[in-house]
């Protein structure tokens, strides 16, 4: 089993204890089970590399619900399903019953009578999309006590308004290979900055999520943006609370400030805050000429920024930085076509680690003595 090393290194009692749970948001997670989830997560990349399978939820049902547009999450859950052995099985929540105003609650009684694993993205409106995950949350919950179902049926947040967490926890993943062998995360400068885009206002969650996980880490955390493109407070508020243990997170202005020495930057585009506030009531009036409106002004408040770019000059800035990003990037936009080539291997690696969060989440949830199912499947495998 030796050269399973991430199965080996698994403890069974703090795996144990990820039992039931849901992703809602990282920040609900106590440190230690972030730890958890991450070990949990290298297991099933080490096994998936290793080609050794892990039909762990044989037959069960894995929905997916996307009230966005996705490429990545969708084939990291399908694929995550799948190598559970699952069904995945993956909705345009607008073509659902909630677009005729059937609620979340009920949507999700509905979809977790059947199911076994929930996930969903809902992002596009700040202040709902969360909200509705918490709903379908309470509508399984329901559900299961209400006809005393003895099944687990965790949710996981695919991205809404608040954070992005299988994406964060993916990119906490891809920087720690990274850093591994060079004394770990702690001390190490690390940049969420704005970066201009031209094709949609987006949503402020993927730089929430990194703010509030990445400053649990003892890294020196820097936001950057242009005046205008604040995240909301609770996740300022979460990420200055989360740095007491170590490490510092600081906001600034100015990109150049922000490259300037880093080890690691995150050139990422979102949408103006107060632009993002006033869609909220246009959505709830289902105004969409004022929310077209909205956008194209959202746009034109980008193009005030279009030197906000991650481009040669930039990464000269840094400490031979490792440049990262969510995906899609808009190339030519948010980063030259020249650092997005230099980076596609590694960006694409970023990416892989999503998958295996998801199986991590999915069966952590699920699957009792899971360390020892997974040290069996390494076993067998090496024979
Ligand atoms: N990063 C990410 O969530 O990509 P998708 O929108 O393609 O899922």
């Amino acid at each position: 089993m030796n050269e399973f090393r991430a199965v080996s290194a698994l403890a069974g009692h703090a795996v144990d204890a990820l039992l039931g749970r849901s992703m809602i948001t990282t920040q609900e997670w106590p440190t230690d089970d972030i730890n958890t989830l991450a070990a949990l997560a290298r297991a099933f990349a080490e096994l998936d590399r290793a080609g050794i399978a892990t039909p762990l939820c044989e037959h069960e049902l894995a929905w997916a619900l996307f009230f966005d547009r996705s490429t990545r999450t969708k084939s990291a859950w399908a694929g995550a399903a799948s190598r559970l052995a699952m069904h995945p099985v993956i909705v345009d929540g607008s073509t659902t019953q909630v677009a005729h105003g059937e609620t979340a609650v009920e949507t999700g009684a509905m979809l977790g009578m059947n199911a076994h694993a929930m996930g969903v993205r809902n992002d596009q409106i700040l202040g709902e999309g969360n909200t509705f995950i918490r709903d379908v949350t309470r509508g399984i919950d329901e559900y299961l006590v209400a006809t005393a179902n003895p099944r687990t049926v965790p949710v996981v947040n695919l991205q809404c308004d608040v954070d992005h967490p299988t994406q964060s926890m993916a990119d906490l993943l891809w920087l720690e290979d990274n850093f591994a062998g060079a004394g770990g995360l702690a001390g190490r400068q690390i940049t969420i900055s704005w970066a201009y885009s031209p094709s949609y206002a987006k949503p402020l969650s993927v730089a929430q999520g990194l703010v509030t996980l990445l400053t649990r880490c003892g890294a020196d955390i820097t936001l950057a943006h242009p005046p205008g493109y604040e995240l909301t407070e609770e996740a300022l508020a979460a990420a200055t609370e989360n740095v007491a243990g170590g490490g510092s997170f600081r906001v600034v202005h100015d990109m150049d400030e922000a490259f300037r020495d880093a080890d690691v930057v995150y050139p990422k585009s979102w949408g103006s805050h107060d632009l993002m506030v006033e869609r909220v009531g246009a959505h709830a009036a289902g105004d969409d000429a004022a929310l077209d409106a909205i956008e194209q002004r959202g746009l034109a408040q980008n193009a005030q920024h279009t030197d906000w770019i991650c481009d040669e000059r930039r990464m000269g800035l840094t400490a031979d930085g490792l440049y990262m990003h969510c995906l899609p990037a808009d190339i030519g936009a948010e980063v030259t076509p020249g650092v997005m080539e230099r980076f596609k291997v590694h960006v694409a690696r970023e990416a892989q680690w999503k998958m295996y969060v998801m199986m991590a989440l999915i069966a952590g949830a699920k699957v009792s003595d899971l360390t020892s199912h997974l040290a069996a499947l390494a076993s067998d495998g090496a024979r």
